[in-house]
């Protein structure tokens, strides 16, 4: 099978010393939304880097449509649009002049990029303000600008770096309309990396976890929740009683027993089964443990990164508090 992406045992080493990737393997199908996860300093950014050429790898090897990301970057450069984690925006010009040099970057000539840069302009809503510099644009006004300047060349590989970091939710929910409506004019494989689980789980066709600069699970969000082969199972009981852990603990099927807050809220997390529910009333009324409510949801990529990992998914990293790590040298 032809990959959109692919890498083997990829590792990156940068000239400090720090090791920000360990022996990566990925595979992104064509016309994929692959989401690339991790908590921050995770090395998502660095793996982007990488991919499109910004920087090059220590060892391993990485391929884009089948060419050799280290061997051939200007053919790589046509092929892929890139919209960065930070702001990349020259505010001392318009929007009309930015999407120029990027697309003399991708390698258009100003006669192919004229065309393609007053339809794009048009495409992220940005004709009106075309001709005004950057710096009086609103914030989402300067993301639709760099996501235009990503795509002025219409690549067939997309890498978006944490494109909604700092959008409200919002801002978000209209980014990712852009983003597929942009999917059902052409085709196109996105490369998406971003901290907020939640996002990736609806967005992605597959994604990859990666933690301390190595992959930890890669798959279908569906079928790695599934793999967990648990459920979760929230129980409040109507007072507290001492021991309610301990008589959850015991229920045949239950693997584990959370506390949540002081209001006698615990989560359960449950080997799948059709029988738990009924299993954990019989067990509770017998014990003496009232139960004021019962409710039961699969996992989310939470646990999935718990299980994985063996620690909380909002514990790692540096947490979002430190903003977004700086970018790597050489970045436009
Ligand atoms: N230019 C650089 N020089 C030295 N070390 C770097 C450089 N850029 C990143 N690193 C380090 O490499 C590791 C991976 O960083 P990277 O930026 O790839 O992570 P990330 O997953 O993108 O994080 P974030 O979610 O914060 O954007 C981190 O330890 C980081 O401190
Ligand atoms: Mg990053």
């Amino acid at each position: 099978m032809a990959y959109a992406i692919r890498t083997d045992r990829l590792g990156k080493q940068y000239p400090g010393g720090t090791v920000a990737l360990k022996d990566v393997s990925l595979d992104v199908r064509p016309g994929e939304i692959f989401g690339f996860l991790g908590p921050n300093g995770a090395g998502k950014t660095t793996t982007i880097s990488v991919l499109t050429t910004v920087l090059r790898p220590t060892w391993g090897y990485a391929e884009i449509d089948g060419v050799d990301v280290a061997l051939y970057p200007e053919r790589i450069r046509r092929t892929i649009g890139l919209v960065f984690q930070r702001s990349t925006a020259d505010e001392t010009l318009t929007g009309r002049e930015n999407l120029e040099i990027a697309a003399g970057l991708y390698g258009l000539s100003p006669a192919e990029s004229r065309p393609r840069i007053r339809a794009v302009l048009a495409e992220m809503h940005l004709a009106e303000v075309a001709d005004r510099r950057v710096r009086g644009y609103s914030g989402g006004m300067r993301r639709r600008l760099e996501i235009a300047a990503g795509i002025v060349h219409e690549p067939r590989i997309l890498f978006l770096d944490e494109p909604t970091l700092g959008l409200d939710p919002q801002g978000r929910g209209q980014f990712w309309q852009y983003i597929r409506a942009l999917r059902g004019r052409q085709p196109m494989t996105i490369f998406l990396t971003t901290h907020y689980l939640d996002e990736a789980d609806q967005l992605s066709d597959r994604i990859a976890i990666i933690d301390h600069g190595g992959i930890v699970a890669q798959g279908p969000p569906a079928q790695l929740k599934a793999e967990l082969r648990r459920d979760l199972v929230d129980v409040r009981t109507s007072r507290t009683v001492a021991e309610a852990r301990a008589i959850l603990a015991r229920v045949p099927g239950v693997v584990a027993v959370e506390r949540l807050g002081n209001d006698g809220a615990y989560r359960l997390s449950v080997a799948r089964s059709e029988a738990i529910v009924p299993s954990i009333v019989r067990s509770c009324d017998a014990a003496g443990l009232e139960l004021a409510a019962i409710s039961t949801r699969t996992p989310s990529l939470d646990e999935v990164f718990l299980t994985v990992t063996g620690r909380q998914y909002h514990e790692a990293g540096d947490g979002e508090a430190n903003g977004p790590a700086p970018p790597p040298a050489g970045g436009r």
